[in-house]
Formats: structure tokens, sequence, C-alpha cells
């Protein structure tokens, strides 16, 4: 057995469960995984949220990459990395072959927290790293210190959208009314979606220099501005120079759905859970009017609207 899931086997037990749903175990507001998830091993499971929040250490040049599923996560990771890492691995036409983004996934390239890989060593993320983690659950000193955390978020529609393609191609395939029921009460991993994002949407609100709040909508509307937006907040800005000879266009190709879904196909399973080609699917905004009914579209809705009620904030369409 996993040694984090023996270590926190008492604190788990007592936490309150769903019988719909015996995966599912209710930590700090939020729905999560606990036991064995995948692979025998506790990754994104609530025990390793818990060890992360024991143990974990943040530095204040960290840049931490944080979303609910299905939200842009891996978009999010290669624009950073390569935001990150344009001096090293450079993005002209005759160097460009040997750029990590096409050889390896954006999940390598940027390593999740909330796996034991990560626990064990957690400096090979060379200061990025993403998490699904809830604000209120992250780290303590990830809160505290002075790195910084960028939020992506996404239409509740294409979300679930994108969540019930995932399952299927998991083979683990949800009827859609099921998966729409769960997603609309919180029940899925992860919890509550619109919670997850208000978290970090009043996180940004209150600390504006610490945390930026994207839109994966606004990316696709007007991709130059925002990661310029997102290179200067992880405090790495383009320079005048960069802005004339085409570097952040060259970052967004790289980054661009078509490129890195070639570049994933069929993808590597070695030791790897997930095979790479996974985490690529349409990458398009408005896909769900394609599956959901209208009246999913209008309980989302609803939902949405009651959450957000009092917040001056809209989801991108
Ligand atoms: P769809 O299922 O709607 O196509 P995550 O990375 O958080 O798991 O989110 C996956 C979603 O992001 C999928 O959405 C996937 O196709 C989309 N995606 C992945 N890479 C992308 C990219 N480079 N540009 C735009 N969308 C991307």
């Amino acid at each position: 057995m996993s040694i984090i899931v023996e270590r926190y086997k008492d604190k788990v037990s007592t936490l309150p469960t769903n019988d719909e749903n015996q995966n599912l175990c209710m930590y700090e507001g939020f729905w999560h995984v606990h036991g064995f998830y995948i692979n025998s091993k506790a990754d994104f499971c609530v025990e390793v949220i818990m060890a992360l929040q024991d143990d974990f250490q943040a530095q204040p040049t960290d840049v931490f990459l944080t979303s609910h599923p299905k939200t842009g996560t891996t978009w999010l990771k290669a624009l950073s990395f390569a935001i990150l890492n344009r001096s090293k691995f450079k993005l002209d036409l005759g160097s460009l072959p040997h750029h990590p983004l096409l050889t390896i996934s954006p999940h390598d390239c940027v390593p999740f927290m909330e796996t034991e890989a990560f626990l064990n060593n957690p400096s090979y993320a060379n200061g990025l790293m993403a998490t699904h983690i809830p604000y209120t659950s992250l780290p303590k000193s990830i809160i505290s210190s002075d790195c910084r955390i960028v939020y992506v978020c996404r239409n509740p529609k294409d979300v679930l959208t994108s969540y019930w393609h995932f399952f299927r191609k998991l083979n683990t395939p949800i009827k859609l009314d099921d998966g729409f029921e769960l997603f609309s009460r919180g029940m899925n991993h992860y919890g509550s979606f619109w919670d997850h994002v208000i978290g970090y949407y009043k996180a940004s609100l209150e600390h504006p220099d610490k945390v930026l709040f994207l839109k994966y909508e606004d990316l696709k509307k007007d991709p130059e501005s925002e990661v310029k937006k997102l290179a200067k907040f992880v405090g790495n800005p383009f320079t005048e120079e960069e802005k004339y000879d085409g570097s952040v266009q060259k970052i967004i190709k790289l980054c661009g759905f078509e490129n890195l879904c070639e570049a994933n196909k069929g993808g590597e399973q070695t030791s790897k859970v997930l095979s790479d080609d996974i985490y690529f699917r349409k990458g398009v905004v408005g896909d769900s009017v394609n599956y959901l009914t209208t009246e999913m579209i209008q309980t989302l809705d609803k939902i949405t609207k009651e959450k957000c009620d009092g917040l001056d904030f809209s989801f991108g369409a």
C-alpha cells in the first residue's frame, strides 16, 4: 500500500462520503477521490493533497498553474513552459524541432503537484508546476510566499462536454445524463466547478499581484495579448525586440492545438498511466451545443447565475 494512503488513513476515514459515488469524500468543502485512483498510487487523491499541505514548501520564485480539470490546463502548461524557457529553448525555425514541446507532452514538461512522483522530488519541477487543488486547500506556503499563481477557467458547458469525452477516452464511459447530474451538483473530482472558479477569482481580486485569472475563451479570442499578460505576470515579459521579432506569435503557434495535438499523437505510454493524446480533442469554444440538451444548458446557466450572484464575473463564451 502507498505510504501516503497509509499515513492519512485515519484522517480520511473521518471525512464525509457519498453513497452515489463511494470513491468520493468531502474535504475542505470539495469532493475528492480517495484511496487509489490510478496505478496503485495516491496520485490525484485527497491523501496527496493532505501530504502537500503538511510537507510542501513553496519558493518565492515558483509559478503554480492552477485549474479545474478540462479547462485548458494542458494549453496553459505549454504556454507557460514555452514562455519561461524561451532563452533555453529557442523559438527560431531551425532550432524548433528540438523544442521539448514537440517531443514530450506538456504534462511531462510541467508536472502536477498531486502525484507521488512530485512529492518525492518536488525540485524536478524547476519552479513551474501545476495543480487542480482548490484555492482554499492549497498548501499554506503557496499562499504566504511571494510565488505566483495563474488560474485558467472555461465556461462550464464546454467543461462538462470535455469531461464527458475524456471519460469515454479513458474507457470509463459515463452516460451524459449522469455526468450532467453529478457535475451540476459538484460531485466530481475536485468538487464543484463553480466553487473552484469563484475561489480563485476572489483570490485574484484580493491579490492581483499574486493570482492571475485567465479565461480559455480569451486565450482563443486574443492569444497575443493574453500571452503577453501571462509572460509579464510570471516575471518574464517580452522585450521590445521580442515584440517585433515574432516571438509571441511563435509561442502561440508552437502551443497551438493543431501543433500540440500532432506532436502528442500516439504518445508513448511507457511508464505513464495516460497516453498523451488523451488531452487533445477539439480545442474549440462552444462545442457543448453539439452535445448538451436545451434543458441541460438552461440548468447550467441557472447554476452559474446563482453561484455568481453579486460577483462582477461572467464566463467566457
Ligand atoms: P475539448 O475536450 O473541448 O477539446 P485540460 O488540459 O484542462 O485537460 O483541458 C482539455 C481541453 O483543452 C480539451 O478540450 C482539449 O482539446 C483542450 N486543449 C488541449 N490543448 C489545447 C491547445 N493547445 N489549445 C486549445 N485547446 C486545447
